[in-house]
């Protein structure tokens, strides 16, 4: 974007460098992100996938029989492990292929790690496409997987690193935001998909070729991070790419910055891997950080609504075209809070959208838990009205999360290691993600069989503990560069200074 030359607005004190916001920055950007597309299709299409009929017959016949014996309990339609292995094996996939993924992002850049991810990607939808049985679906699934592990690995860190530091918030979240949009995409595919028989469900995983295919192609005209290429030994090539992104040949102090942070890395990496670095005092606080953003993230219970909107929606009475339809409008939801996220994140700071959206997500869930816990008992319809408010109090659930949790779970881990442990580091994020993402997608279904209304209360109670995590633990780091975090946040922070060598001994072992 033409423009004046813009400057760090972190804060007094803080290192300003010179340079516009490009529209080359803007375009490797957008175009990076849409490795965000891949996930969120995938992780939009399984829901309405096992919704179908034709799916069902072919692959899940017994759930298809119980699904529509009438006197089946309303909780528990869907409670079948197979079903749910479906889901979650691509997570089980994307948990290992995480931390090869860290390896291949630090050895041969963000870059080609990315165009890794769409070719697994884009093999995996051959597979799910053209299935015949359930274990080249399964295969399937296991290729997407790992196309996720390595997509998700490399580019939030491939957009923290080309931003400058004061839009680093809004250019990190279009990662989170094709998230959103691959989610709705793939509800809107579904929708049509579902009244296409028998081969519907086809339509709807082979759909995944095309954000894999997007990133391929653009992947092709972007840039590696001036931070890769210095950390690689291609120095004059980073130079020239930071001049390239900033729009100016003025760019010494941050060139500078990058070059001693790869030299430092380079040195401390010599003397330690970075795993064991990983295990250190002083990488506690963004490791810890990067794993609880992510495992509450989780705990948020997003991924209830966006595997089994569908179902979810069935269970309280929908048909199965109406419940389709109310995913897709808590995907546009989604979509659209996370744009106000983009617009806020790098003026209100990482913390308050975070506070703000525990406090809704709250609200909303124990509503939703009171409502269904009187109107949906396990053999009984909730009357349109109810139904209604409960898709209503959903949609206010995910836009706060789509403000907050959502994006923030990618850019706090993505801007708080140094670069010795930034890979490494951010592979727990990844792998954390995953994990997590897997035990929700294969528990989900059987916790509501056997918790059901209850189980909105059980995410109610994680939102609490999250809450009192952001307050007590998670520093601002809006608009500092990546390179200053230590000295201008974790060693100012009033518990996690304990971790630096210029605390005593005991200080240090108590981090
Ligand atoms: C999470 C996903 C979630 C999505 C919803 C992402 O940040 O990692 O698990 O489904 O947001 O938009």
């Amino acid at each position: 974007m033409a423009g004046g030359f813009a400057v760090s607005k972190a804060g007094a004190g803080h290192r300003q460098f010179k340079g516009k916001i490009t529209w080359y920055v803007w375009i490797c950007g957008i175009i990076a992100a849409t490795s965000g597309l891949m996930f969120g299709y995938d992780i939009g299409i399984s829901g309405g996938v096992t919704a179908m009929d034709d799916f069902l017959v072919r692959f899940f016949p017994a759930v298809y029989a119980r699904k529509h014996r009438a006197k089946e309990n309303n909780y528990c339609k869907f409670d079948d492990q197979r079903l749910q292995l479906f889901t979650s094996s691509l997570y089980l996939a994307a948990l290992a292929a995480s931390f090869v993924a860290s390896r291949v992002c630090t050895r041969f850049g963000r870059k080609r790690t990315m165009q890794a991810a769409s070719v697994f990607f884009l093999i995996g939808s051959g597979l799910c496409a053209g299935a015949v049985n359930l274990v080249m679906l399964i295969i399937g699934r296991v290729c997407l997987g790992v196309g996720v592990g390595f997509g998700n690995q490399a580019a939030p860190l491939f957009l923290s690193e080309i931003a400058p530091a004061h839009i680093r918030g809004a250019l990190n979240i279009l990662f989170q935001l094709n998230v959103t949009i691959g989610i709705l995409i793939a509800s809107v595919v579904n929708y049509f998909a579902s009244n296409v028989h028998p081969v519907g469900w086809r339509y709807s995983l082979g759909g995944a070729a095309a954000p894999a295919a997007v990133l391929f192609l653009g992947s092709l005209v972007i840039t590696e991070t001036p931070t890769s290429l210095v950390e690689r030994g291609r120095a004059d090539a980073g130079r020239a790419t930071l001049e390239k992104i900033r729009g100016t040949a003025e760019v010494d102090d941050e060139y500078e910055e990058i070059r001693s942070a790869c030299e430092h890395a380079a040195a401390l990496r010599e003397e330690e891997r970075p795993y064991r670095r990983l295990m250190r005092p002083e990488s506690r606080p963004p490791l810890v950080i990067a794993i609880a953003m992510q495992v509450f993230q989780q705990f948020t219970g997003i991924n209830a609504i966006m595997f089994y909107a569908p179902v979810l929606f069935q269970t309280m009475g929908f048909e199965s075209d109406g419940s389709l339809l109310s995913a897709v409008v808590t995907g546009g939801v989604n979509v659209i809070s996370t744009i106000v996220s983009i617009v806020l994140v790098d003026k209100v700071g990482r913390r308050k959208l975070l506070l703000e959206a525990c406090a809704q997500m709250l609200v909303a869930q124990t509503a939703v838990g009171g409502i269904m816990l009187v109107h949906v008992r396990a053999d009984n319809n909730p009357s349109r009205g109810w139904a209604v408010s409960i898709v209503v109090l959903i949609c206010v659930y995910v836009s706060s999360f789509a403000w907050s949790w959502g994006p923030l779970g990618w850019l706090i881990p993505s801007e708080t290691f140094p670069l010795e442990t930034r890979t490494a580091g951010f592979s727990f994020a990844v792998s954390s993600n995953m994990l997590f993402t897997f035990l929700i997608a294969q528990a989900f279904l059987s916790m509501m069989c056997s918790m059901r209304a209850y189980i909105f209360f059980f995410f109610a109670v994680w939102i609490v503990a999250m809450g009192v995590f952001v307050l007590a633990l998670l520093p601002e780091t809006k608009g500092v560069s990546i390179d200053e975090m230590v000295d201008r946040v974790w060693r100012r922070h009033w518990f996690w200074k304990r971790c630096f060598g210029d605390a005593d001994e005991a200080k240090i072992n108590n981090c």
